[in-house]
C-alpha cells in the first residue's frame, strides 16, 4: 500500500505499484484542515473556472493562485509562469501545498515529473502515463494488453502501407493522428477519397508530429458518453456520468470541436450500465496502471462508445473534460479539494462522493466561425442578469478591459443551469443564455436532445 505521494523523502526508485518516482525533499504538510492550504490550478479555459469556483468553496483553501486563470476567476492570485520548470518554481517557492492541472499538454510535457522532483503535491499522471491522453497508439497498446474493450484498429508509420490497409476496410472508417491535435487529430470518413486524403494529410504534416504516426479504425455505432474517475493507482472512484457534444451544428452535425455543451448525469448510464462499466472499463484500467507501474494519481476520463455488444473505448483523456466539467461539478456537494488532496496522497480509498439528484446542463457560448476562422474582440453583455436567474457563468475565452468584457477566443462562455428534471435543467439554462449577447454569439439549441427523447 502506498501512503506517501511522489517525492518522497529520502527514497529513491521502486515505488510499489505506483510505478517509478524519483527522489525528492517532501515538504510534507501535516495540518491538512486547518484551513490553510494554498492551491495552484494551471490552465485558463471553462474548465479551470469551474474548478477554481469548486476548489474556492473548500473550507481547507486560503489562498487560490492560477496560471494564468481567465476574468471570470475573480477570487484568485494570476500567476505568469506556464512551462513545467517555471511552474513547479513557482510551486516551490510560494509554498503551494496543492497544484491542479487541467490541460494535457502540461502533463504529456512532464508537470508532474518536475513537481515531483521537487517534493511538490501535484494532482496528475506523470509523463509515462499521460502518453495514455498524448499518444493514441499507446492508449491502444495498454486497452489490448490489459483487455479494455476497444475498437480494433492499425497503426502506420509510412503512408504507402496505411493507403493499402484502408482500400481493404468499409466505411465509414476512422482515421486518427496519434498525437496531441487540440480535438482535430480524428476524422470519421464516409468516403474511400475522404479516407484517402486524412491518411495523406496526416503523413504530409496537416497535425505537425502529432500526424506522423496513424491509427485507422474500425467504425463504432452507438451512444457516447464520458467517464471521469479520479484515480491514485490504488483505487479509482467515478465522478457522475457525463455526455459532451462535439459536433459544431445542431444535430449533431457540422466540424468537431472542444465540445460545444454537456449534461449531467448521462440517464443511459443506469445503474446496471455503471457496474458493467466499472466492471470492464475502470477495473482493468486500474490493474493495467498497476501492472505496467503507471505513476497515475489524476484524473482519468474514458470516452466511451455504448455499442449494442457493451462499452468500448474511443479514448482516453488523463484530465478533465471541457466541457463536461463545467456541468459535472456544479452537481457535486463534496469538497472537491478534499478528493483531489487524497488522489495526489494515494489516500483516494478515503473518499466517498455525494452528488445532487437534479441533473445539470451546460452550453456552450462560442465566437461565429468556430471550430473555424473566427474574430474575437465583441463586448460580451448580460452576464448578471443570466447568473440573476440561478446560472453559473463559466468564463472559456474572454478578455477583460476597461471595466468591459470582450470575446477572446473560439468558446467564449460556458452556461451552467440545474433542474428538478433534465428537461427544467435545459430550460433554465436556456434561459440564462438568452439573456447573454455579443455580436455573432452562437450556441447549439439542442444540448441534451438525445437524453430527452429517452
Ligand atoms: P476522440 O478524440 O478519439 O474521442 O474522437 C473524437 C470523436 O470522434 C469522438 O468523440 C467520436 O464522436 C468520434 N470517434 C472517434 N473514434 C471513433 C470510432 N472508432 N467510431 C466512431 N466514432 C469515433
Ligand atoms: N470534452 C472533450 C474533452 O475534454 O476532450
Amino acid at each position: 500500500m502506498i501512503k506517501q505521494y511522489c517525492g518522497q523523502s529520502g527514497q529513491s526508485g521502486q515505488s510499489g505499484q505506483s510505478g517509478r518516482r524519483p527522489a525528492g525533499s517532501l515538504r510534507e504538510k501535516q495540518n491538512f484542515g486547518d484551513g490553510s492550504m494554498k492551491i495552484l490550478l494551471v490552465g485558463s479555459g471553462g474548465r479551470e473556472h469551474a474548478l477554481a469556483w469548486k476548489i474556492s468553496q473548500s473550507k481547507h483553501c486560503s489562498q487560490l493562485f492560477c496560471a494564468p486563470g481567465n476574468p471570470g476567476i475573480r477570487n484568485a492570485t494570476p500567476v505568469l509562469a506556464n512551462t513545467p520548470e517555471d511552474l513547479a518554481n513557482f510551486a516551490r517557492l510560494n509554498k503551494i501545498d496543492l497544484t491542479m492541472v487541467g490541460p494535457e499538454a502540461l502533463l504529456c510535457a512532464g508537470i508532474v515529473d518536475h513537481f515531483c522532483e521537487l517534493g511538490l503535491r501535484i494532482v496528475g499522471p506523470d509523463k509515462r502515463a499521460a502518453q495514455l491522453e498524448g499518444s493514441k497508439s499507446f492508449a491502444k497498446d495498454f486497452m489490448h494488453r490489459h483487455g479494455l474493450p476497444t475498437a480494433k484498429a492499425e497503426v502506420f508509420d509510412e503512408e504507402k502501407p496505411a493507403l493499402k490497409y484502408l482500400r481493404k476496410q468499409s466505411l465509414p472508417i476512422v482515421i486518427k493522428a496519434d498525437g496531441l491535435a487540440a480535438g482535430k487529430g480524428v476524422i470519421v470518413a464516409e468516403s474511400m477519397a475522404q479516407a484517402e486524403q486524412a491518411v495523406r494529410g496526416c503523413f504530409a504534416g496537416s497535425f505537425g508530429e502529432a500526424g506522423y504516426r496513424v491509427l485507422i479504425e474500425e467504425h463504432l455505432i452507438g451512444e457516447e458518453v464520458s467517464i471521469l474517475a479520479l484515480c491514485d493507482s490504488e483505487s479509482i472512484l467515478p465522478l457522475a456520468s457525463s455526455q459532451d457534444h462535439k459536433r459544431a451544428e445542431d444535430g449533431d452535425l457540422g466540424p468537431n470541436t472542444g465540445g460545444m455543451g454537456a449534461y449531467s448525469p448521462a440517464p443511459i448510464v443506469d445503474q446496471a450500465m455503471a457496474q458493467t462499466i466499472d466492471r470492464q472499463i475502470l477495473q482493468p484500467f486500474l490493474r493495467g496502471v498497476q501492472k505496467d507501474l503507471l505513476y497515475f494519481r489524476g484524473i482519468i476520463y474514458a470516452g466511451l462508445m455504448l455499442t449494442a455488444e457493451g462499452p468500448k473505448l474511443l479514448e482516453f483523456n488523463v484530465r478533465f473534460g471541457d466541457p463536461e466539467t463545467q456541468a459535472i461539478l456544479p452537481r457535486l456537494n463534496s469538497d472537491l479539494l478534499e478528493a483531489l488532496w487524497a488522489t495526489a496522497d494515494g489516500r483516494l480509498h478515503e473518499i466517498k462522493l455525494d452528488w445532487k439528484e437534479e441533473p445539470a446542463v451546460c452550453v456552450v457560448m462560442a465566437s461565429k466561425g468556430y471550430p473555424g476562422k473566427f474574430e474575437r474582440g465583441f463586448e460580451i453583455s448580460g452576464i448578471e442578469a443570466a447568473e440573476a436567474k440561478g446560472a453559473l457563468v463559466f468564463h472559456a475565452g474572454t478578455k477583460a478591459q476597461d471595466g468591459k468584457l470582450y470575446t477572446a477566443g473560439g468558446r467564449v462562455l460556458g452556461v451552467t443551469a440545474l433542474g428538478k428534471t433534465l428537461a427544467d435543467a435545459v430550460e433554465n439554462t436556456y434561459a440564462a443564455v438568452r439573456e447573454i449577447s455579443w455580436q455573432g454569439a452562437n450556441y447549439r439549441k439542442d444540448i441534451a436532445h438525445r437524453a430527452l427523447k429517452r
